[in-house]
């Protein structure tokens, strides 16, 4: 069957048709406007910004996604939008824009959690995935480790007690002058520096945990920066992002290998904007193959924000029967 796929949730408006079913997965149209251009001129996502420009974009683009994949309206057997977490407002546009086009044309609605979706681009880019695995959701808003028990069925065993590590990555790069969103250009930066050259907390909990802490390794960053600068000094910003990537691929790298321990789990996902991170998929790539452990990475182009992934987890939510109704909302939180 054909998913029309929806995402709003923060600075991407995106419209993907797949087709799924028992044995098949396939991207037949996948479109995503960025709205980063917009957003680099205030360091961040402005979210009144983004609800706008989601306004101005999401009809454009599903029609587009629904025209490269040569279908219409009427063979769309489910649409699924990114219901929570994310940008309210942001939300909102997805959420209330797939409601409508699923009572005009009578098409069965599903509610998706982007953190699931994101973990579901796996599932296209690697067609024989099947439940149980474990997975970790590293994003700009997120970090997080789940087994995934079934398709639906997502337990999270560890996760980050306050910043995402996208969000400490991007904070970070801001501080040091590179453009909106820093993630990409430090990872780029960080093959130029020591990184061993600064010493920086550890970002995972000590204890017998899963969990993650970002904002004292952020601190200890800004600290850095600004230690130097009332010293009048000038930092090696290569040596930082160096070091600072260090610091988060060493933890992230600590904690999976403990979930791979706890769970015996055989396979590992690695999904969300941050597993771009080419210095991270490296090191986890590597825990996996010291530990016999499948590593699954979506390709670059489905790491980010995409409605194909939302199309995917939807899929499976349309086959336990999860529908929703015009009653549906957006939330912020999980
Ligand atoms: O999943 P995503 O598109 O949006 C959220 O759901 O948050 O993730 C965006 C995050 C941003 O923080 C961005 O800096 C980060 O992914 N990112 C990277 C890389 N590419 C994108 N972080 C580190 N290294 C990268 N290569
Ligand atoms: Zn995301």
């Amino acid at each position: 069957m054909f998913i029309l796929g929806i995402e709003s949730s923060c600075d991407e408006t995106s419209a993907a048709v797949v087709e799924m079913s028992d044995g098949k997965r396939e991207i037949k149209a996948n479109i995503v406007a960025s709205q980063i251009e917009v957003h680099r001129l205030y360091g961040g996502v402005v979210p009144e910004i983004a609800s706008r420009a989601h306004i101005e974009t999401i009809s454009k683009i599903t029609y587009e996604a629904l025209d490269t994949a040569g279908i219409t309206l009427s063979d769309v057997g489910a649409i699924g939008v990114t219901a929570f977490p994310g940008l309210i407002g942001a939300l909102l546009v997805g959420v209330n824009f797939a409601k409508s086009l699923a009572y005009a044309n009578g098409i069965p609605l599903v509610a998706v959690n982007h953190v699931h979706g994101h973990v579901s681009a796996a599932l296209l880019s690697e067609p024989s995935l099947a439940p149980p695995f474990l997975a970790l959701v590293v994003s700009g808003g997120h970090t997080s480790i789940y087994k995934v028990n079934s398709y639906t069925d997502y337990e999270e065993i560890g996760s980050t007690r306050d910043d995402a590590v996208g969000e400490s990555f991007d904070k970070v790069g801001r501080v040091i002058g590179l453009p909106y969103p820093g993630g990409a250009a430090l990872d780029k930066l960080a093959y130029e520096g020591d990184k061993k050259a600064i010493s920086l907390p550890s970002p995972a909990i000590v204890g017998d945990n899963l969990d993650f802490s970002f904002s004292g390794l952020k601190t200890a960053a800004l600290n850095y920066i600004n230690q130097a600068e009332q010293k009048g000094e000038e930092i090696n910003k290569a040596d930082l992002a160096a070091s600072y990537t260090y610091a988060v691929t060493r933890a992230i790298s600590k904690k999976i290998s403990a979930a791979i321990e706890q769970t015996g789990m055989k396979t590992l996902v690695m999904a969300g904007g941050v597993a771009a991170n080419s210095h991270l998929r490296k090191a986890v790539g590597d825990v996996c193959g010291a530990k016999k452990v499948r590593f699954v990475c979506p390709p670059l182009s489905l790491c980010g924000d995409n409605a194909a992934m939302i199309a995917a987890a939807a899929y499976h939510e349309f086959e336990k029967g999860n529908f929703a109704d015009t009653s549906l909302n957006a939330s912020a939180t999980e």
